[in-house]
């Protein structure tokens, strides 16, 4: 794997680049004020919140609410992954994307070539078993039973579907000649050894379904029998050095091949299921290698498209897997994609219910009965919890909360929220809100002891001076004696941001929006910035966007002085406070005399 991309480098490729150009090759964008605008490429609409600033290399779309800087826009619309946005970027400009020597590199160059041989022999083998269908003795029984099953030869093609025979040795003889090969079979678990150094085939006397990675490498298999015997139904690869089930999806590749955007993905639980789908024209399934759905899984579905549809039975499993993916999806769920759950009726799975209703009947009951996220969600918690008494709506809000909290969309989380209320009555669920953040605020004030007075100004001096910063990182290195890093930095919450933001503006003062809201994406505090900057843009516009140069100076050498205050009162206030409980020592004596002259 290539070693990190430097971070100077990236800075570099989004200094050079404009927003505004890039997003326009995409999306045709009109001059609107300062700002540009188009109809958002993220959701449906039909007038345009989609604003692009110049001035901050920075897009938002106050309808679905996405937003970033020029490697998010790329990620997000071409669907790329962050060093295959920066790939496609520096392509656009014309340079090469260097790579750090790292002193522990991922893969050393043998290991690389380790791989690359895995790969190949691992497609050597699928393509094997393929051969083995037709012209092993035994394959006309293996295309016997898949012609039973009611597989088309153009399938079974599209996917490499194969046969493995029943003697013990076909592969280990076909690809063992040598005892490195050997290892490298036993390695890659297309043959076992046991206890006493005996080699033997992994897989035989049964249908192969090689799984293939996003690139289309194979990298494992998954074997069905033919009849029932004792054995497993199923038998998979087991994890190796190229294989990893939390990873893959088995389908995936042949989606992607068959569309370049598909509207939707449909998750479902076994290969069959996705073959069959494929068949009748439902190119777009994919399926969990038996393993739960994953948050990999999730991520990777929703890159892929903006609709996913969790197919699960309606039994008791079906709905508690349906569950485990819906509390892996919730940190996933951004503004402008969706996931919907089809339960199936019982006994039926997706291979049976699209042989027997078609293709059409089938993508109608997606349409028509798969549950909305909310509807599950909310279902699941009702069942757990009586809202009908007081004691019952507490519980279900604190469960509630707490998976909602998990939602990365801001819209999504509120629409979610607003269904709570709902649920348990607009009153009593405000009621609790309000005790809660009483408490908080109680709480708050006996930990630090700080003056919790609101400032009358709604926007707090901290947010005012961020929102400077970033709008105006050269504040910066221009005003040095403002420095949060002097302050107390528990006295407000979003102090220690204000400060670390402060400490790389003064660094690199020539930055803009867009580089310092890359430099802070993988930060705790990157996502609480990228929505100060929109904030600017949404509302407080005539606050601090538009105020003149100078005028900006000012304001934040204001907003920090309010700050220096709300300190010194605190610090007075806890003194003060603390003499009359238990007396001060001499040291605090001084310093309380000090400060009070201070003030005046
Ligand atoms: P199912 O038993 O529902 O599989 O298991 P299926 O695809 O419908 O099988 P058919 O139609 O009888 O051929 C769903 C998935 O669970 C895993 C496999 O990934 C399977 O596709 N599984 C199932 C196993 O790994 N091992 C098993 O023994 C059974
Ligand atoms: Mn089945």
């Amino acid at each position: 794997m290539a070693g990190r991309i430097p971070r100077d480098f990236i800075d570099d490729l989004i200094a050079r680049s404009d927003i505004v150009e890039v997003i326009d090759s995409r999306v045709r964008l009109k001059k609107a004020g300062k700002n540009h605008q188009a109809c958002c490429p993220f959701h449906n609409e039909k007038s345009p919140s989609f604003t692009v600033s110049q001035e901050k290399q920075f897009y938002h779309c106050f309808g679905c609410g996405a937003h970033g800087n020029v490697i998010s826009f790329l990620m997000e619309h071409d669907r790329l992954e962050f060093p295959e946005a920066i790939e496609e970027l520096a392509h656009y400009h014309g340079v090469e994307v260097p790579r750090e020597e790292s002193t522990t590199p991922v893969f050393s160059a043998e290991q690389k070539q380790q791989r690359q041989d895995d790969y190949e022999l691992l497609e050597k083998v699928a393509r094997f078993f393929a051969h083995q269908l037709k012209h092993h003795q035994q394959g006309s029984k293996a295309v016997d039973y898949l012609k039973g099953r009611g597989l088309s030869g153009e399938v079974v093609k599209t996917f490499g579907i194969g046969y493995a025979p029943p003697e013990w040795d076909t592969a280990l003889g076909a690809f063992g000649r040598t005892p490195q090969l050997q290892q490298q079979l036993v390695d890659l678990a297309i043959v076992s050894q046991n206890d006493k150094g005996r080699r033997f085939d992994f897989f035989r006397d049964r249908i192969m379904f090689p799984i293939r990675d996003k690139r289309g490498r194979v990298i494992g298999f998954g074997g069905r029998v033919l009849e029932k015997n004792d054995g497993p139904k199923y038998l998979n690869s087991p994890e190796t050095r190229v294989f990893h089930k939390g990873n893959e999806l088995y389908g995936l590749f042949q989606l992607k091949q068959a569309h370049r955007s598909p509207t939707r993905t449909l998750i479902v639980e076994g290969y069959m299921d996705v073959v069959a789908l494929a068949q009748f024209g439902i190119d777009y399934a994919v399926a969990s290698l038996g393993t739960a759905t994953t948050p990999e899984h999730i991520q990777s579905l929703f890159r892929t498209a903006p609709q996913l549809v969790c197919c699960y039975d309606g039994d008791r499993a079906g709905r508690d897997a349906a569950w485990r993916a819906l509390q892996n999806a919730l940190p996933h769920l951004k503004d402008g994609v969706e996931m919907k759950f089809l339960f199936l009726p019982d006994g039926e799975d997706p291979d049976t219910l699209v042989r027997q209703i078609g293709k059409e009947a089938f993508e109608q009951k997606i349409v028509q009965d798969a549950m909305p996220l909310s509807q599950f969600l909310f279902e699941h918690l009702l069942k757990n919890h009586h809202v009908a008494s007081d004691e019952g709506k507490a519980a279900l809000i604190t469960e509630a909360e707490q998976l909602l909290q998990q939602v990365q969309g801001d819209n999504q989380r509120m629409l979610l929220q607003e269904r709570l209320r709902k649920l348990v009555g607009q009153n009593s669920y405000k009621l609790d809100l309000q005790r809660d953040m009483q408490l908080a605020n109680q709480r708050r004030s006996k930990d630090t002891k700080t003056d919790t007075t609101p400032v009358k100004n709604q926007l707090s001096p901290v947010r005012t001076m961020i929102k400077l910063l970033l709008e105006q990182p050269a504040l910066a290195s221009q005003c040095q004696e403002v420095n949060p890093a002097l302050l107390n930095q528990d006295l407000l919450a979003g102090l220690p941001m204000l400060t670390e933001l402060h400490q790389y503006c003064v660094s690199h003062p020539t930055k803009n929006s867009g580089q310092i809201i890359e430099h802070f994406r993988e930060h705790p505090h990157g996502r609480a910035l990228a929505k100060l900057l929109i904030d600017n843009n949404a509302s407080d516009d005539d606050d601090i966007t538009n105020l003149f140069e100078q005028r900006k100076t000012q304001v934040f050498k204001d907003s920090f002085a309010k700050l220096i205050d709300l300190q010194i009162n605190s610090r007075m206030e806890e003194l003060l406070a603390k003499s009359t409980l238990s007396g001060l020592d001499e040291a605090e004596k001084q310093e309380l005399k000090a400060l009070l002259s201070e003030q005046n």
